[in-house]
């Protein structure tokens, strides 16, 4: 006996046997099923096709202000800085992160996160990183941070913000940020995080798109070095900054989460080149009572990139920034560490905890002011 359609035509379906009266009905019913699972799947692929093509939503966001806004981010919490034109650098506020950004920062922390991004390498890279970015993409048409790791981002950038904006009594429509440099914390998370706020995301270094201020140059930038005195006469800022001389510096971030030293070659505050850099997140002051050899370990931490540099390097500065650097237990393991090399460095650790963030205000309003001029330049020369 067979089953089938023709069957049901041909008899009644009361004639046929009860099981297979049901199979029937069950494949009719599946068959039914995929027909509409099908037509949903086209359906939800050509909204996505549609979604995709369709063009961005354009803000059209200006910066709306002549004084610049910096953020620093630290493992565990970020900090907010001004600077105003005539000068005045101040502290805004400290943000703590919650439990979900703390995490966040640990996992990239580790070289295990690191994934491609751009900017790319070549064109390799973007071809291997496009089935990323059709999801990153996919997200932002719908209105979403573009990843959750964005997301988070965006949680602390906001508040930093409503901090900012709520000091200086306007709204904040452009900020600079600098970060610890964490094996898989990207310029481009951090890029779309402040398109999705939209905030401009203010640039320095040219031709390197999405490159986020490294943290210790921020610092360096907040003590006051490797920047010209008067930003608004710009060919002698130029030239003044073209001849702040460069040396070798250690720089250690340390706050009580976390810890990160490296070796920097710096001279304007344009300028750095870090290497080696080394990051650990269980390395934090609090952790300090956690284990016997933790001084020992954090000791091994700054010695390390000027100990393990390929070429040894005349050391002759140390940038300190963070919450935590100026404990006195940490300060005497510093000197031991600094005993290595010998000689006398120059310690700089004005305002530890906000020196970043100020360094990063700085920079951000000599952008804006380029920027700002540039415009009227070109309007000008419009006419
Ligand atoms: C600079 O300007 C800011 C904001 O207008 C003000 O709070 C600050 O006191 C000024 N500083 C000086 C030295 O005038
Ligand atoms: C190390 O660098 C500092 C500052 O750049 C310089 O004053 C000092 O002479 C240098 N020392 C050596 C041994 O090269
Ligand atoms: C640029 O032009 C605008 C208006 O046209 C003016 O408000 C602003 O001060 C100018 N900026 C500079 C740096 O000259």
């Amino acid at each position: 006996m067979s089953t089938g359609l023709i069957d049901l035509e041909s008899s009644s379906p009361g004639q046929l046997p009860i099981l297979e009266r049901r199979s029937i009905q069950r494949k009719m019913k599946l068959t039914k099923a995929a027909r509409y699972l099908g037509a949903m799947l086209l359906f939800v692929l050509t909204a996505w096709i549609l979604l995709l093509a369709f063009p961005k939503r354009q803000h059209y966001i200006s910066i709306t202000h002549d004084f610049g806004i910096g953020f620093d981010l630290s493992p565990s919490y970020a900090t907010v800085a001004v600077s105003y034109p005539n000068g005045t650098i101040q502290p805004i506020a400290r943000v703590e992160g919650d439990e979900v950004y703390r995490k966040m920062m640990v996992r990239l922390s580790l070289s295990s996160s690191q994934h491609l991004h751009q900017p790319y390498q070549d064109v390799g890279e973007a071809i291997g990183d496009s089935a990323r970015q059709l999801v990153r993409d996919t997200r932002k048409k719908l209105g979403l941070p573009s990843s959750r790791d964005v997301a988070t981002l965006c949680n602390m950038l906001r508040a930093l913000r409503d901090q900012a904006s709520s000091f200086v009594g306007e709204p904040v429509s452009a900020a600079a940020i600098s970060v610890p440099h964490l094996a898989a914390l990207y310029g481009e998370d951090l890029y779309d995080a402040f398109e999705y706020l939209s905030l401009v995301y203010v640039e320095f270094f040219p031709f390197y798109d999405f490159r986020p201020i490294p943290a210790a140059i921020a610092a360096y930038a907040g003590n006051g070095l490797g920047l010209c005195a008067d930003y608004r006469d710009a060919a002698a800022c130029e030239e003044e900054e073209l001849h702040i001389s460069s040396l070798f510096a250690l720089a250690v971030g340390y706050t009580h989460t976390g810890l990160t030293t490296s070796q920097a070659h710096v001279s304007s505050a344009y300028y750095l080149e870090e290497t080696p850099t080394l990051e650990n997140m269980h390395l934090g002051y609090d952790a300090r009572c956690g284990f016997d050899s933790y001084w020992e370990a954090v000791r091994q931490y700054l010695e390390r990139p000027m100990v393990t540099s390929p070429v040894q390097r005349n050391i002759s500065m140390v940038v300190l920034f963070g919450d935590a650097v100026e404990k006195p237990e940490f300060r005497e393991v510093l000197k031991q560490a600094i005993g290595v090399i010998g000689g006398e460095p120059e310690i700089v650790d004005h305002q530890p905890e906000f020196s970043a963030a100020k360094g990063t205000a700085e920079l951000a309003k000599r952008a804006i002011y380029r920027q700002m001029k540039g415009l009227n330049i070109t309007s000008e020369s419009e006419l």
